[in-house]
């Protein structure tokens, strides 16, 4: 892949936002010793491949389309480790079950490895309560629905299986060679990291919708605006200077080394893209002591990478649309570094689009997921052997 070097970087405390970048070439050929344009950078074939063996691909699911999974599954490079986290139904028809029968069948042509599981299994629930990670449990406990508790169980199965870095894709994609393009774009970005605390996040080039003179190539959604609008003003309060830096505050493809992705406080539901941001931002950023010393010494950096391809996937309507950004805002507005002049901006935004209930002051906080570096790897995976929709 042959992709632009950061033109403009945020530096905030350890943290280095890195403005989009563009991809010039999806496939950028062999080393054919031509020299490179100074500002462009060529990730070959051979160090994608290389990191592609070392990651997790992380697909949440819940009541998609199969046809839809199936593409997805198609997109993904045969040397990453797919790992599907199902919360479908099981009555009155079993859809996890569908899921995996489909899975079990492709991998039974392509031979490659994969695991599945259901979010609500009993034995992952037993496991991640004995190795003490409670935070992901309801008040049943049993794992919470919600995608982010999906991609941290996700996570944890990349961890399990000794991966180094773990990257998700949603099941609802119409392109597989999109989701494909998206994970050259992880490995390329890690490729360019300077710091084993990274994060790469995918910047659509297109997200088309349907209008009634035909499809419409409208680059930004209504949530991933406001967001990024609120984002960028929490890095512009502290820095002093107004930016445009973050473009990717809800971007649901995206990918990080497992050694940053522990040190993280997740937030649940669909307010785990833009609080991944924030966190950052509180962990690394300087502004509050942490206890990742190490982090902090190396740098944490966000890349952020501009596809080629437009993103098609499942419209899912209004009311979810008022779902992700209350969460999105609310994960922001909650933030202990969100000042108190961010958190009216907040306020104003969500009461201009009525988007807040009557007689609701503010967003709801949402609930955190705690870091999992702690947890005992060997235990954890001893006792999740035992449940029942665990498939590999
Ligand atoms: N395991 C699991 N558990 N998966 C879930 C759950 C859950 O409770 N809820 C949703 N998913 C899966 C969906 O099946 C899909 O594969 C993926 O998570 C994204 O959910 P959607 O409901 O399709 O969200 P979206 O497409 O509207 O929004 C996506 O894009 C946004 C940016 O435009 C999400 O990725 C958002 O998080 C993202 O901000």
């Amino acid at each position: 892949m042959k992709l632009d070097l950061p033109r403009y970087t945020e530096r905030f405390g350890a943290t280095s936002l890195h403005g989009v970048q563009r991809v010039y070439e999806l496939d950028s050929g062999f080393d054919d010793g031509r020299s490179m344009s100074e500002t462009l950078t060529r990730v070959g074939n051979d160090q994608i491949i290389d990191i592609e063996r070392r990651m997790a691909i992380v697909i949440p699911i819940k009541a998609e389309r199969l046809r839809l999974l199936e593409g997805v599954l198609s997109g993904i490079p045969h040397d990453c480790l797919t790992i599907i986290i199902s919360n479908s139904p099981r009555q009155p028809v079993d859809r996890y079950k569908l899921e995996k029968d489909a899975l079990l069948q492709f991998n039974r042509f392509v031979g490659r490895d994969a695991l599945i599981l259901h979010q609500r299994d009993p034995g992952l629930s037993e496991a991640v309560k004995e190795t003490g990670y409670t935070s992901i449990l309801g008040p049943d406990n049993v794992i919470r629905d919600g995608k982010a508790e999906g991609m941290v169980i996700g996570m944890l199965l990349a961890k399990m299986a000794g991966k180094e870095y773990v990257g998700f894709i949603d099941a609802d994609n119409y392109v597989p060679g999109a989701v494909n393009e998206y994970v050259k774009i992880f490995a390329s970005g890690i490729a360019m990291s300077k710091t084993p605390y990274t994060m790469i996040r995918v910047s659509w080039i297109f997200k088309p919708k349907m209008s009634e003179t035909g499809l419409y190539f409208s680059k930004w959604g209504r949530v991933s605006e406001l967001t990024n609008q609120h984002l960028n003003s929490l890095i512009s309060y502290y820095t002093g200077f107004e930016t445009e830096v973050m473009r990717t505050g809800n971007s649901g493809e995206h990918c990080m080394s497992i050694k940053l992705a522990e040190l993280l406080t997740f937030s649940s539901g669909y307010s785990i893209e833009p609080y991944e941001i924030v966190n950052v931002l509180e962990e690394f950023g300087g502004i509050i002591p942490t206890v990742n010393q190490d982090a902090m010494d190396k740098g944490v950096e966000v890349l952020q990478v501009e596809t080629r391809n437009p993103h098609f996937h499942e419209d899912k309507g209004d009311d979810h649309l008022k779902e992700m950004m209350v969460a999105s805002l609310g994960s922001i507005y909650h933030s202990k570094i969100c000042p108190p002049k961010l958190r009216e901006k907040i306020l104003e935004s969500l009461r201009g689009r009525s988007m807040l209930d009557e007689g609701q002051p503010e967003p709801p906080a949402p609930v955190r997921i705690e870091p999992f570096r702690g947890i005992d790897m060997q235990q954890f995976a001893k006792i999740l052997s035992k449940a029942t929709t665990y498939t590999q």
